[in-house]
């Protein structure tokens, strides 16, 4: 079959540069739309294909990488987003995947070696804390968790084979803040790459290859995405570090043309979004600070001066993950949650819509007592992802909830 489109096919794939001086969300919203070579459509098409043509005068071009040729390798949909992820995490290379486990594990897997050490402080995200201590020491990698205690001091953990550093700020649930620019530096010093975790904070609010990370990873299901409605992750780094990343593309946590179309279709929102996340966690964080039925309220900086003075430095935005401590312990999560009318009761987080979840019961619930209080999630410990809802509503919805169970 004859394929007319061939020429243009090649051109279409640079993505048009920016003015200097464009902002986030002028970047979000012009960022990576490349005229559709078809019919001229404004929003990119969905290409809902395993396969494109290859005639046999793109032996060349497909040597240099320049045509597409099967979707688990390349899809122009996909290419999108990740041209606008890349952008907004100021990176020279960026992948999508099928979910932010794809690209973790897939990260992870490439930059590793049996006789090779790991170090992550522990309270990872317990799928990420499962591929660390359950599959990596199964070939040869050790993994060193640290304690609150000893992730203070990072260059103290580092070790003559420690070869990659992977760290979440802010962490989950406790929403500790972690020194991006200090970790880099201790992992630089033994020669390790480092990694962070960005999916809480988001690259409107905290930018870690500025701090000197070497590559930053998305839960892209979560803020990027927004709407609770796909899953996804992404990777951005050096153009050197990620071209090690699943080199050879068969790993295989390729993400779908349909999710990279959906995923396209939120990130230009990501701004709004965010700012709004970002007022609403003020807000209520400030409003819950002193009620009655609180022990205590978990706010990105709130632990101590010293994390105030880290997340001033680091984070342009707070974000809308709070966690709290209800006085009653655990009898009163139930009449709490009970209680609550824009809270969705479900895991997850980042969406539009608030929701709440209580970590003792679902991500977390596998950890002894002592794990648990090592991480400061006591009995009443409750996770808020705050959404876009009015912020006077949820300040309200949340007041009256806890005004019931004081
Ligand atoms: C911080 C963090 N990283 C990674 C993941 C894994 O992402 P996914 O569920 O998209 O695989 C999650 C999921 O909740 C997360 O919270």
């Amino acid at each position: 079959m004859s394929d007319p489109g061939a020429t243009a096919r090649r051109r279409a794939r640079a993505f048009p540069e920016l003015p200097e001086w464009a902002g986030p969300t002028t970047r979000l919203v012009h960022g990576a739309r490349r005229p559709d070579w078809n019919a001229g459509s404004v929003v990119p098409p969905i290409y809902q294909t395993t396969t494109f043509h290859f005639p046999a005068e793109h032996s060349e071009a497909r040597d240099r990488g320049d045509v597409y040729l099967y979707s688990r390798l390349a899809n122009p949909s996909v290419e999108g987003p990740e041209e606008t992820i890349r952008r907004l995490e100021g990176g020279d290379s960026a992948r999508l995947f099928g979910s932010g486990m794809g690209a973790i594990t897939s990260t992870v897997l490439s930059l590793v070696r049996a006789g090779d050490e790991v170090v992550a402080p522990a309270g990872l995200y317990g799928s990420t804390q499962d591929l660390l201590t359950d599959l990596l020491p199964r070939f040869g990698v050790r993994v060193r968790m640290l304690t609150g205690e000893e992730a203070r001091s990072p260059e103290t953990a580092m070790g003559p084979d420690t070869r990659l550093v992977l760290v979440e700020s802010p962490t989950n649930p406790g929403l500790h803040v972690h020194d991006l620019a200090r970790w880099a530096k201790a992992a630089h010093g033994v020669g390790a790459l480092f990694l962070v975790d960005n999916t809480f904070a988001t690259p409107i609010n905290q930018h870690p290859l500025a701090l000197g990370a070497d590559v930053v990873l998305h839960s892209a299901t979560k803020y990027l995405a927004g709407h609770s409605d796909l899953l996804a992750g992404a990777a951005v780094g050096s153009a050197e570090v990620m071209a090690r990343v699943d080199a050879k593309g068969y790993l295989g946590a390729s993400l779908d043309p349909f999710a990279a179309f959906l995923l396209a279709r939120s990130l230009p929102t990501l701004g709004l979004r965010v700012a709004r996340h970002n007022e609403n966690g003020r807000r209520v964080a400030e409003a819950l600070r002193d009620h009655p039925a609180i022990e205590r309220v978990h706010y990105p900086g709130s632990a101590s001066l010293e994390e105030e003075a880290i997340a001033a430095r680091q984070m342009q935005g707070r974000g809308g993950m709070l966690s709290l401590s209800l006085r009653g312990g655990a009898p009163s999560i139930d009449p709490f949650l009970g209680r609550l009318r824009f809270f969705h009761v479900a895991s997850s987080l980042g969406s539009v819509m608030s929701l709440v979840s209580v970590p003792i019961q679902s991500s977390h619930r596998h950890l002894s007592e002592v794990e648990l209080s090592r991480l400061g999630i006591d009995p009443g410990f409750v996770r808020l992802s705050l959404g876009i809802e009015d912020p006077e509503d949820l300040v309200r919805d949340l007041t009256e909830a806890l005004d019931a169970i004081v």
